[in-house]
């Protein structure tokens, strides 16, 4: 299904509220629009023309009776919202380069077929603290996937992974952060072997050393953040935007800065083998530590 602007903004004209004056022309000039397209019968158009007289005639009933339908949604239903979202995340990734980013778009592509029934949105404390702040610093670069992520957050399922031993991962993480897969097993695309998604994680959190067999890719959407590879060492300190590769096996700490760490990410391979934490001696100083802007 078409996501152009144009096409967004005619579906959401179809959908224009009932008694709402004008809105009958409305829905008859957007029915117009997609029957130049052909995405719509001359006997649909026909009966928003005639209904377009009265700003309070819902077109639905006469269509029923006349054993028509139209299959253009309203662009804030949850099924458009997150076509919408993948297609960004897509369009995102393809102005990046680097290890990583051609499979995971290879993926996305091999796996567009939505749900049957999308599995309902949940929500959770750390995307209600965070989401907003991540989103405001998002936009001002990247406005249209900044609005994607924010029209999608309520029909996600977000999940605050939680199969880390607590001891290990340490408490700030644990209830720091939460996830959502966008495409994966049980997810609105559903998918195997692969899982893409939106990483979120509070501020000065410090996701400890850890490693999985999954190959992974971060696309960081805010910034700065401190990185370190190999389980010991200083940090490298990265902005937004540029992406990260984790090679299987790898150990990986992030220490997100003062803004919340939003992120997109994706495993390519192995994603049903657990993630570890690997042990190391100056987590309570890396917790501590406070990256400035
Ligand atoms: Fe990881």
């Amino acid at each position: 299904m078409s996501q152009r602007p144009e096409d967004l903004r005619a579906r959401a004209h179809l959908h224009a509220t009932l008694g709402e004056p004008g809105s009958g022309r409305l829905r008859y000039a957007a029915a117009m629009h997609f029957q130049r397209r052909g995405q719509l019968s001359p006997e649909v158009l026909e009966v928003y023309r005639v209904c377009s007289a009265d700003d309070s005639e819902d077109p639905a009933p006469l269509l029923a009776a006349r054993g028509l339908s139209v299959d253009l949604p309203c662009p804030d239903a949850p099924p458009v919202v997150l076509a919408h979202l993948r297609d960004e995340i897509d369009r995102y990734l393809g102005t990046h380069f680097g290890p990583g980013i051609a499979e995971t778009r290879a993926l996305i592509a091999a796996w567009r077929e939505m749900a049957g029934s999308l599995p309902p949105g949940r929500t959770n404390p750390v995307v209600d603290a965070w989401m907003e702040a991540a989103l405001a610093e998002l936009a001002p670069a990247m406005p249209s996937l900044a609005a994607a992520i924010g029209a999608a957050v309520p029909h996600l399922d977000w999940i605050t992974y939680d199969l880390y031993p607590p001891d290990e991962i340490g408490p700030a993480f644990a209830r720091g952060h939460a996830f959502a897969t966008l495409v994966g097993e049980g997810a609105p695309f559903p998918a195997e072997e692969f899982d893409l998604g939106i990483f979120i994680v509070a501020p000065d959190v410090l996701y400890r050393d850890h490693h999985h067999p999954a190959p992974e890719l971060y696309a960081p959407l805010t910034g700065p953040h401190g990185w370190r590879f190999g389980g010991a060492g200083p940090l490298t300190i990265k902005a937004a935007h540029v992406p990260v590769w984790n090679d299987p096996g790898t150990v990986h700490l992030t220490k997100v800065g003062p803004s919340p760490f939003l992120s997109l990410f994706a495993w390519t391979q192995d994603v049903t083998l657990p993630a570890q934490v690997f042990p190391a001696q100056d987590w309570a100083e890396l917790e501590a530590l406070r990256i400035e802007t």
